[in-house]
């Protein structure tokens, strides 16, 4: 049987909720993963140091005991973030990185960012003291199609605070263009990019064809084929400035299918699995490794984890269960379209 060993992973992006999704979701996280970035957009946000280490604790209540498992908690940035409170907060370690959420873009971001040019004292702040900058890079302006709305924050406002603020450490966060590949491939070593399982192994055909997929809608929204196949190839290649962030977004079963579903895919069961067999099926994974467990670890000047995890190559499909159960409701796990034969085996 084909076997594999890696440093224990890292997911750099993951909203682990509140409450009773908080204590399903966190254990499928620790499972597989050393260290995650937990995202901010709780009702109402993860605003100040305060907050954050409220929720801080209240995660690693719902970690399983005997796992070792770090979550480095964000603030969410708005328009009235109090700079000196923020410096205080990463200072004493409270804080890890900061999220900026363009005003309405996803999920929970009404409180974002409206006007760019409001926060760049704060991002200044942030770059002196080498405060990493988390980015949900797409723009909310009606008239720009969905499917445009990531390339055109690139041009319009990534660009912008990259070229004023050049010492800011930036994380365009799970992009899904050939575009943004381009972008922070050719950006300086301050910016680089987290990638999701899901965008790696589907395109916008997945969402649409045959009947809407609601559970395959999470934003930003799957793009054409070139753009997954751009994506994949830069995570295969191993490049430094490229790792993982799942992304990993729970919502109950009701609230994806509906009249007006929630974007959002909960992939963290399966995202080891799947990863390995997306770069086995491009040959590439002895760049595994690198796309998991150190590129971000180094862009976020952290070491590697000491642990390590294996993977087996199983003869037959692995099967998928279908749902985590949250009391008497559910959430959808995450699925891809192709045979996967990897499992986690420690
Ligand atoms: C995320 C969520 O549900 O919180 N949804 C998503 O589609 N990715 C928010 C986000 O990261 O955009
Ligand atoms: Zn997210």
């Amino acid at each position: 049987m084909e076997k594999i060993e890696i440093i224990k992973p890292d997911d750099w992006h993951v909203h682990f909720r509140d409450n009773k999704i908080l204590e399903a979701v966190v254990p499928e996280t620790t499972r597989h993963f050393a260290r995650s970035i937990v995202m901010p957009n709780l009702i109402p946000p993860i605003i100040s140091g305060k907050d954050a280490v409220r929720y801080k604790k209240r995660i690693e209540k719902a970690i399983p005991k005997g796992k070792n498992f770090i979550p480095f908690m964000t603030v969410y940035l708005t328009e009235n973030t109090d700079k000196n409170e923020l410096k205080e907060s990463y200072k004493n370690g409270l804080v890890f990185a900061v999220k900026l959420y363009p005003a309405g873009a996803t999920t929970n971001s009404d409180s974002g960012v409206k006007d760019l040019r409001k926060v760049m004292p704060t991002l200044e702040t942030m770059a002196e003291l080498g405060i990493p900058l988390l980015i949900h890079g797409e723009v909310t302006d009606k008239e720009i199609d969905i499917f445009d709305r990531e390339k055109v924050f690139i041009e319009q406002k990534l660009d912008f605070i990259c070229k004023k603020i050049p010492d800011l450490k930036i994380t365009l966060e799970h992009i899904t263009t050939k575009d943004a590949t381009l972008y922070v491939n050719e950006g300086n070593n301050n910016l680089v990019a987290s990638i999701t399982p899901h965008h790696l192994a589907l395109n916008r055909n997945a969402i649409l064809v045959g009947g809407i997929k609601p559970h395959n809608y999470c934003l930003p929204i799957l793009k054409r084929e070139p753009h997954r196949i751009a994506l994949l190839d830069t995570a295969v290649s191993g490049n430094p400035k490229f790792f993982l962030g799942t992304d990993t977004a729970p919502h109950m079963t009701e609230d994806k299918e509906s009249a007006c579903g929630c974007a959002g895919v909960f992939n963290a069961t399966y995202c080891l699995s799947i990863l390995a067999q997306l770069f086995d099926n491009k040959n590439s994974l002895h760049n595994l490794e690198k796309f998991v467990s150190r590129n971000g670890a180094n862009h976020y000047n952290l070491k590697t984890n000491d642990e390590k995890i294996s993977l087996v190559k199983l003869n037959q499909e692995l099967s998928f269960k279908k749902y985590l159960e949250v009391g008497e409701k559910k959430i959808k796990i995450f699925k891809p379209d192709f045979p996967v034969y990897w499992m986690v085996s420690n």
